[in-house]
C-alpha cells in the first residue's frame, strides 16, 4: 500500500537523516528503486514529474502500476508515490488518480497567487491523508523542458507558505537540477539556516540532489533537510551501463534480440546509484 510521505519525513527530521525521492521513468527503474529500499530497509519516495508521466501513458497508469508492484514484489517498506513539480491541473489529476503525495510547483507565481493556490490543495491533501510539497524559490536548471537560474528563496516568505499547513517545504538555496555548472557558487547555508529558523519542525526539501558533493549534503541535513530529491544521476548511471552493453556488441549476442537483457545492466546501475544516495542520505534501516 502506498503511504502519505508525512510520517516517513517527520521521522526523518527529527532523526536528522533524509529520504530520497528518486525519480522513476519506466518499470525498470520503478521496480530497482523498490528492490533496493527493501533490501536496505529504508523508506522511499518515487517522484513523478507531468512528462514522466505522459511518458508512462497517464497518472492512472503510473498509479495503478506503481501500487500493483508494491504488492506483487512484497514490499513491506514505506513507499510514497509522488507528483514532482506539479501545476495545480496537475496536482487533481494525481490526486484522482490515486498518487499518495503531491508537490504543487508554485514558483513561478506570485507569492499571493502560490499561497492561494497551495492553500486549496493543503485543504484537500489534508481531507485525503495525502502529503503536500509546496516550493519557494525557483530552483535553477531545466525542469520538464523548463530552465530557471537558482534563487534563494525568501525565508518570510517560506514561514508564510509553511504555516498554510503543508507537509515539507522545497526552498531554492541555490541548488539547481541536472549537473552542477564549473562555476556553481554552492548551497546558500545561510539562506537553509534562516528558512530553517522561521520554519521550526517543517521537513525541508532540497531538488537537485545530483552533483551536491557529500559535505554539503551532510550539512544541509543537519540544517533541517529530510527530503533530498534525485533524478539525473540515476539517468546517467541507467544510460552509461546500457551503453557500454551495446557497445560491447551484447545486445546482439544470442539467438534472438531480448529487450529485458538490454535493460538489465541499467537497471542494476540504478539499484547501486540508490543504494549509494540512501546511505548517504542515512535513511539505512530507517522503516
Ligand atoms: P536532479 O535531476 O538534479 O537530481 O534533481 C532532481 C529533482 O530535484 C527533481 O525534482
Amino acid at each position: 500500500m502506498l503511504v502519505s510521505a508525512k510520517e516517513m519525513l517527520t521521522k526523518a527530521k527529527a532523526g536528522k537523516y533524509a529520504v530520497g525521492q528518486f525519480n522513476i521513468n519506466n518499470l525498470e527503474w520503478t521496480k530497482s528503486i523498490l528492490l533496493t529500499a527493501q533490501e536496505l530497509n529504508s523508506p522511499v519516495i518515487l517522484g513523478v514529474s507531468e512528462g514522466a508521466g505522459k511518458y508512462m501513458t497517464g497518472f492512472k497508469t503510473v498509479a495503478a502500476m506503481v501500487d500493483a508492484m508494491v504488492d506483487s514484489l512484497g514490499i513491506t517498506v514505506p513507499v510514497a508515490l509522488h507528483l514532482d513539480h506539479g501545476t495545480y491541473e496537475g496536482a487533481k489529476a494525481c490526486i484522482e488518480a490515486g498518487f499518495s503525495s503531491i508537490m504543487f510547483d508554485g514558483s513561478h507565481y506570485p507569492i499571493e497567487e502560490n499561497i492561494a493556490k497551495t492553500k486549496e490543495l493543503v485543504a484537500i491533501c489534508n481531507e485525503k491523508g495525502l502529503s503536500l510539497e509546496a516550493e519557494v524559490g525557483a530552483i535553477g536548471g531545466e525542469e520538464d523542458g523548463v530552465v530557471g537560474t537558482g534563487e534563494c528563496a525568501d525565508p518570510d516568505e517560506c514561514k508564510m507558505v509553511a504555516d498554510l499547513g503543508v507537509t515539507m517545504l522545497a526552498a531554492g538555496i541555490g541548488n539547481i537540477h541536472g549537473k552542477y555548472p564549473e562555476n556553481w557558487a554552492g548551497l546558500s547555508f545561510e539562506t537553509l539556516e534562516a528558512i530553517s529558523a522561521k520554519t521550526g519542525d517543517m521537513p525541508l526539501v532540497l531538488h537537485g540532489g545530483t552533483g551536491i558533493p557529500e559535505d554539503m549534503i551532510k550539512k544541509a541535513i543537519s540544517l533541517g533537510v529530510a527530503k533530498i530529491n534525485v533524478n539525473t544521476e540515476c539517468q546517467l548511471s541507467f544510460a552509461d551501463a546500457t551503453r557500454k552493453y551495446i557497445e560491447a556488441g551484447k545486445d546482439l549476442e544470442g539467438k534472438g534480440f531480448d529487450p529485458r537483457k538490454l535493460l538489465a545492466p541499467g537497471a542494476e546501475a540504478i539499484k547501486a546509484t540508490v543504494k549509494e544516495k540512501m546511505e548517504l542520505f542515512g535513511s539505512v534501516g530507517k522503516a
